[in-house]
């Protein structure tokens, strides 16, 4: 009885094999290496291939007698999907689509699926709670919306239950520093601002102070790679119990400013960052921070490594070790 992960050799999906690894539990991983590493999973069992595949499925799930998946394999860049939103529909609504149909025919009725914040779209209020409006302001957040009602409706009429997980800013790495984050390009702030302070970029940029915020920049909920990693541990757990197609945030319910992440930045480092006052990043909310009380009221999840000094500390480890990466 294996536990499939499509994507686990992405930056998240890669942190969830490692910690499902450490509770002895078994799991295959099935990534096309488009933008995951080889060497991220590990020694973790990894099929290379496309989601798309319903022969290789077929066969993975006869193998390892697959009774559930964790779904992280898509294109998760905000900017790209504006430009290129054909490319985000296909890979992802299709990708879903294609992998849910194999799934089925396996009779395997079990999945988690890797949602995110941007289904939000604009907040009405924070912090965010699941049942708040959900208008995605690009392509991105709109396939992973598109792909929850999916899940919800093949609930509805084949049984299949769901738990759609909707990440804030994941950040951080492996405490035991195995694994870390490593996307290329790049766009996510920690990382960049990590890169500044080992000289390998010149400044980071400040995408705007003219926000209505305490520091004029945005705000948001970093929450740790390894407490998203033991939240769909529980979410597969909670389908082991219950059927349906649920919903949950996965935040620390509290944000910090780009400013105030650079301060921690050079706090941990101990290094001056040198930044730079850029324009505003088109379609960028101002505050994004998440409700997290019904993860923890309903999965029982617990979150271990909640400080941004720790968060930090640890994507630290990683990028000082790999500066470049998995290469
Ligand atoms: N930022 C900078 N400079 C940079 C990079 C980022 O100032 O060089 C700022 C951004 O403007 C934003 C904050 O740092 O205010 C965090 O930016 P990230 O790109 O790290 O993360 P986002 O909040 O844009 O994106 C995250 C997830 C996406 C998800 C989105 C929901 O990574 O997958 O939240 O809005 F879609």
């Amino acid at each position: 009885m294996s536990i499939l992960v499509t994507g686990g050799a992405g930056y998240i999906g890669s942190h969830t094999v490692k910690y499902l690894r450490s509770l002895n539990k078994d799991v295959v991983v099935l990534d096309d290496l488009s933008k995951g590493h080889r060497e991220a999973v590990l020694d973790a069992p990894l099929y290379v291939g496309s989601i798309q595949d319903g022969d290789l499925i077929d066969s993975i799930c006869n193998k390892h007698h697959v009774t559930g998946v964790i779904h992280f394999a898509a294109y998760s860049l905000v900017g790209e999907s504006v430009k290129e939103p054909i490319k985000y529909y296909e890979n992802n609504v299709c990708g879903t689509l294609s992998l849910v149909k194999s799934l089925l025919r396996n009779d395997v009725k079990k999945i988690v699926f890797s949602s995110t914040a941007a289904v939000y779209g604009e907040p009405e209020r924070v912090p965010i709670l699941e049942s708040d409006k959900t208008v995605p302001t690009n392509p991105y957040g709109d396939t992973k919306l598109s792909i929850e009602a999916m899940l919800k409706w093949a609930y509805e009429a084949y049984g299949m239950s769901s738990v759609s997980l909707r990440y804030f800013n994941a950040a951080g790495a492996d405490p035991e520093g195995l694994i870390g984050e490593d996307h290329s390009p790049e766009t996510h702030l920690i990382p960049l601002v990590l890169a500044a302070a080992l000289g390998k970029r010149e400044s980071i940029t400040i995408f705007g102070e003219d926000y209505p915020t305490k520091d004029g920049t945005c705000i948001r909920d970093y929450i740790h790679v390894m407490d998203l990693a033991s939240a769909h541990y529980l979410a597969l757990k909670k389908l082991d119990e219950s059927e349906g197609a649920f919903v949950y945030n996965l935040g620390n319910g509290e944000g910090f400013s780009v400013r105030e992440v650079i301060d921690v930045a050079e706090e941990v480092t101990s290094i001056t960052i040198p930044k730079v006052i850029g324009e505003r990043r088109k379609g960028d909310p101002a505050v994004l921070v998440a409700s997290q009380e019904k993860a923890e009221r309903e999965l029982g999840w617990e979150r271990q490594y909640s400080s941004l000094a720790q968060i930090i500390e640890d994507a630290w480890k990683w990028h000082k070790a790999h500066p470049d990466g998995y290469k």
